[in-house]
C-alpha cells in the first residue's frame, strides 16, 4: 500500500510556451499522462497530481482518469508543491512515491524499486542517474553509499557541477514526509523551496536515505523543446523497434511517425515520411506509401494508400488503394478493388466493390455501386448553402469528365452521363444523359477574323 504524488504545477518558463510545460503532447498524447499511466501501474492507494499554473487545463486533461487534483497557487518550489498534497493525505501512513510530470520516461519497474528500499527500512530512496553532460539537473553529493545531498546547478560551485550523479526528481519516502517538508527553507538561489532539500532534513533526524541507481534515459527531463523532441525520439525509437520485431517493414524507420493507439500487423509496409495517427490500424500486406498521413483510418488486409495521400476517418477494404495525392475524410468507405486516384477527395461516401475514380474529382455524402466509373473532374455538389445532400450512382454506371451531379439526385444502373454535363434530375436506368450547351461550328470564322486583324 502506497500514495503517489505527481508534480505538475510549473510553469515550463524554458518551454517558451503558452501551454502549460505538462500538456505538451508526446506522440499525441500529454506529457502528464505518461507520468499518470507509470503511476496507475503500480496501483497506489491514492493518486494526487499537483496542478498550479495552468492547472485548469491541465485539470481538464486528468479528467477520467482516478486521479485527486491538489492545487499549488504560487508556485514556490517542488517542496512547496508536494506540500500542498498534505491536506487530501493527511492520515496516510506512507510509504509515498513523489514523481515529476516533465519526467515521461520513468518506468514502473525503477519507481518499484524505489518504494521497496523504503519498505526495507530507508526513510528516504532518490533515483539517481550519471549522465555525459549533467547541465540543468541537482548534482548528488555522497559518501561512499551514502547520499549526503543534493546541490541545485544554481546553487553549484563549479567543483559541484563536474559531479556527474544528478537526482532524476523521483523518490519514496516514509511517514516522516510531510512534517520533514515543513523544515524546508528557501535560502538558495531561485529562492525556492527545494525537495531536494529533504536528503539532508531526513538525515538530520537520523533516517538512512539511499540512491537507486537508473538507466540515463528513463530520467530524461522536459524542460525545453529539445528536450521535448529528444523523449520523443526515444519513445518513436521503441515504438519502431517494437513493430518491427512483430513483422513490420519500414524503410527509413527514423523518417516514420506514429502514435501508441495505432495498430499494425505483420507485412505491413510503410515508405519514408508515413504519419500514422489516433485510431488507425493496418492490416496483414498493406502498403503506405512515402508521406501519406493516416489518421484514424482503417486499411484492411491488402488494401494500398499511395504517396503524399491523407486520410482521415476512413476505411479501405481489402484490395482497395487510394493516392498518390488522395484525400479521404471522415466516412469514406472504399469497398474491394475501389481504385481512388490523384486530387480525388471523398468524404462520408461509401464506393461499393470496383469503384473507379482515377482523377480530380469531388464525391461528397455519396453512395456510388459497384464498377460504376467516376470521370475525371466530376462534383457531386451537395451543398446548396444551408444542407447537405445525397448523391446516388447505380452499379456500372458511368459519369463522364467534368460532371456536376447536382443533389440530391440519381443516376441509375448502367447510366452514362455525357462530360460536361450538369445534372439536376435523376437518370433513369440504362438511359444517355446530356445536359450541357451543344457543339455549334461556325465554317470559316476563324480565318475571317484572324484576317480583319492582320489587315
Ligand atoms: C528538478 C530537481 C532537480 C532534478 C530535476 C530532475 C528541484 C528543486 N530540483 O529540477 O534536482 O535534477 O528536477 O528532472 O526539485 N513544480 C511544481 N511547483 C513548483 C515548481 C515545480 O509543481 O513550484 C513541478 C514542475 O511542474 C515539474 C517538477 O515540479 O513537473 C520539476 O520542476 P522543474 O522546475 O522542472 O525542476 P528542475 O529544474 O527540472
Ligand atoms: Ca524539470
Amino acid at each position: 500500500m502506497h500514495a503517489h504524488v505527481i508534480l505538475a504545477a510549473g510553469q515550463g518558463t524554458r518551454m517558451r510556451s503558452r501551454l502549460p510545460k505538462v500538456l505538451h503532447p508526446l506522440l499525441g498524447k500529454p506529457m502528464l499522462l505518461y507520468a499518470v499511466e507509470t503511476a496507475l501501474a503500480l496501483k497506489p492507494e491514492r493518486l494526487v497530481v499537483v496542478v498550479g499554473h495552468g492547472g485548469e487545463a491541465v485539470a481538464e486533461a486528468l479528467k477520467g482518469h482516478p486521479v485527486e487534483v491538489a492545487w499549488q497557487k504560487e508556485q514556490l518550489g517542488t517542496a512547496h508543491a508536494l506540500l500542498q498534497a498534505e491536506g487530501l493525505l493527511r492520515g496516510f501512513p506512507g510509504p509515498f512515491l513523489v514523481t515529476q510530470g516533465d519526467t515521461p520516461l520513468l518506468s514502473p519497474k525503477t519507481l518499484e524499486a524505489l518504494l521497496q528500499r523504503v519498505r526495507e527500512g530507508a526513510g528516504m530512496a532518490l533515483l539517481t542517474v550519471e549522465l555525459p553532460d549533467p547541465t540543468g539537473y541537482g548534482r548528488i553529493l555522497r559518501e561512499g553509499e551514502e547520499v549526503l545531498g543534493n546541490v541545485e546547478e544554481k546553487d553549484a560551485p563549479p567543483e559541484v557541477r563536474a559531479i556527474r550523479e544528478v537526482n532524476a526528481g523521483a523518490y519514496a519516502f516514509d511517514g516522516l514526509l510531510f512534517q520533514a517538508l515543513k523544515e524546508v527553507r528557501n535560502e538558495n538561489a531561485a529562492r525556492e523551496y527545494y525537495l531536494p532539500d529533504l536528503v539532508a532534513i531526513y538525515r538530520a533526524h537520523g533516517k538512512k536515505v539511499v540512491a537507486v541507481r537508473g538507466v540515463a534515459e528513463e530520467a530524461l527531463g522536459v524542460n525545453t523543446r529539445e528536450e521535448l523532441a529528444r523523449v520523443e525520439g526515444v519513445l518513436l525509437g521503441r515504438l519502431r523497434a517494437e513493430w518491427m520485431g512483430k513483422g513490420v517493414r519500414m524503410v527509413l524507420p527514423e523518417t516514420i511517425y506514429l502514435e501508441p493507439s495505432v495498430e499494425l500487423a505483420p507485412d505491413v509496409t510503410l515508405w519514408p515520411g508515413a504519419v500514422l495517427k489516433g485510431r488507425t490500424r493496418i492490416g496483414e500486406g498493406c502498403e503506405v506509401g512515402p508521406y501519406a498521413v493516416l489518421e484514424d483510418t482503417v486499411l484492411e488486409p491488402g488494401a494500398r494508400v499511395l504517396a503524399h495521400t491523407v486520410a482521415q476517418g476512413a476505411h479501405l477494404h481489402p484490395g482497395a488503394s487510394a493516392g498518390p495525392f488522395a484525400r479521404l475524410r471522415p466516412g469514406a468507405v472504399l469497398m474491394e478493388e475501389v481504385h481512388v486516384g490523384n486530387f480525388v477527395e471523398v468524404k462520408n461516401s461509401l464506393l461499393h466493390k470496383g469503384v473507379k475514380a482515377g482523377h480530380l474529382a469531388y464525391l461528397g455524402d455519396a453512395e456510388v455501386g459497384e464498377g460504376a466509373n467516376i470521370g475525371a473532374g466530376v462534383i457531386t455538389a451537395n451543398y446548396d448553402g444551408k444542407r447537405k445532400h445525397k448523391t446516388e450512382i447505380g452499379k456500372r454506371a458511368f459519369i463522364g469528365s467534368n460532371s456536376v451531379l447536382v443533389a440530391p439526385v440519381r443516376v441509375g444502373e448502367r447510366a452514362l452521363v455525357g462530360a460536361g454535363s450538369v445534372i439536376t434530375q435523376d437518370v433513369p436506368e440504362g438511359a444517355l444523359a446530356v445536359a450541357r450547351g451543344r457543339q455549334k461550328n461556325l465554317e470559316g470564322y476563324a480565318l475571317r477574323k484572324l484576317g480583319e486583324e492582320e489587315g
